[in-house]
């Protein structure tokens, strides 16, 4: 299994370029599945996640090329195979994105339930409600979602709970349903803004994206296209609080400010200058960061993807911080590993109480998932002494060459396959 070895104590300087943004190209890639011409989609990151939605797609008999790097090309003239086999639900949830744009194009859609998921229960229910709702018959059976619909129908959908890829999936759906679709109390992160876009140069009629009420007027067919995956907030993000731990001074390209501002609001307040234009952000720390609460919540308030690098910042800040996690009820499990770093974190319910220390101490710890990896990484990289971090597959998932752009950053890090 791989791991990461890191060297703490040195700061990120420099510049690096962002990737295309992990949680718009899941999405935009299933909504090929929508069309029977095809699709091309440019900026698209080199992530394990990306390699399993090409292989779901494969499977059912989209073909998939990739004519340049960071390009991806989709043609699902014939649909072969209607389903969602469970070992690539279980390794992606994501996976479910594609049984709103199945059932649309197809009529039907027998995709593997997500289960349990190390950062909580995760249902799917909002999915299946709103697929209902625009006349789609759907059971359970050996723990899969059997879905058939001869046409959907457009309908008045309310979200009992904001979900991304929800509001992802029905508005796909909703593109080739008959009639109009409205999804209230939707989701308004960028991404889902990022899709909707897409799907307009695909054909689409979406109104609304980006606020908590999107209509959408179903048309015959979809056409082919291409388009440009939005850049990576939360790996922006996550370099940024690396930069303002360590006390670098990093400029990162190919990326925009306008995607987070409450994320660089809490890195202002914890003591970085931060400038920023169109399609880059420059850093400078030159103090010891000052502790931040936060509270996670769906856009524009802080994400829950953020959580875990900021719990690593708050480890060695000045003073006492509160953070909260409303999204998920198990995504504090990089507590222990953190305090296997001698970091000072009680916690209670949902919330996590770090009292900032001077410094962390370099230890053998255990990624747990994608965002937690992440906030090991940064760990490691202000701690004292060498940080070895194991099952860093979750990484992969979601970090384009991490090490590579961290070392191009200054970092001491390197990839080990020992055992
Ligand atoms: C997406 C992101 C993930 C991010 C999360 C929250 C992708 C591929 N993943 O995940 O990185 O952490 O948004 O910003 O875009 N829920 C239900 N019923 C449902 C759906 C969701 O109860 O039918 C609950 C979930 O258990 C969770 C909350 O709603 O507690 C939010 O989940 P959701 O927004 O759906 O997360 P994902 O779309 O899976």
């Amino acid at each position: 299994m791989q791991k990461l070895i890191i060297q703490g104590g040195f700061p990120l300087e420099g510049q690096i370029s962002i990737s295309g943004a992990k949680n718009a190209a899941l999405p935009i890639l299933c909504a090929a599945l929508l069309t029977r011409e095809s699709l091309v989609v440019d900026n698209v990151p080199d992530l394990q996640d990306i390699t399993t939605m090409q292989s779901l797609l494969q499977q059912m008999g989209v073909n998939v090329t990739t004519p340049a790097s960071s390009r991806i090309e989709l043609c699902a003239s014939h649909l072969t195979h209607l389903v969602a086999p469970y070992e690539m639900v279980k390794t992606m949830r994501a996976a479910i994105l594609v049984l709103g744009p199945l059932l649309a194009r197809a009529g039907e859609a027998n995709i593997s339930l997500p289960g349990g998921c190390a950062i909580g229960l995760r249902p799917v229910d909002q999915h299946i409600k709103g697929l209902q709702a625009m006349g789609a018959d759907i059971a359970i059976k050996h723990g899969y979602i059997q879905a058939v619909a001869k046409k959907l129908r457009g309908a008045r959908i309310v979200f009992d709970i904001v979900t991304v890829t929800g509001t992802e999936n029905l508005m796909m759906a909703a593109t080739l349903a008959e009639g109009i679709t409205t999804l209230e109390n939707a989701a308004r992160e960028p991404e889902i803004v990022d899709l909707a876009n897409c799907l307009r140069k695909m054909g689409a009629k979406i109104h609304g994206a980006g606020t908590d009420i999107i209509t959408i007027e179903g048309v015959p067919v979809l056409h082919g296209g291409e388009y440009n995956v939005m850049p990576d907030r939360i790996e922006t993000g996550t370099f940024l609080v690396a930069a303002t731990a360590t006390g670098g001074d990093i400029r990162l390209l190919n990326t925009s400010s306008n995607l987070l501002d409450a994320v660089l609001d809490k890195l202002t307040e914890a003591g970085a200058h931060i400038e920023s234009a169109e399609n880059w952000i420059h850093l400078h720390m030159t103090k010891k960061p000052q502790s931040i609460n936060l509270r996670t919540a769906p856009y524009p308030a802080f994400p829950t993807d953020m959580q875990a690098q900021f719990m690593s910042l708050n480890c060695i800040a000045d003073g006492t911080a509160i953070i909260t996690e409303t999204i998920f009820e198990n995504r504090l499990m990089h507590v222990q590993e953190l305090k296997r770093m001698n970091a000072d974190i009680e916690v209670e319910g949902n919330a996590a109480i770090i009292h900032g220390i001077p410094k962390l101490d370099g230890a053998h710890v255990m990624a747990t998932d994608l965002r937690a990896s992440a906030s090991l990484v940064i760990a490691g990289l202000t701690a004292q002494g060498e940080t070895l971090i194991d099952r860093i597959y979750h990484l992969d998932r979601g970090y384009e060459n991490i090490e590579g752009k961290l070392s191009a950053l200054g970092a001491r890090i390197r990839r080990t396959t020992s055992s």
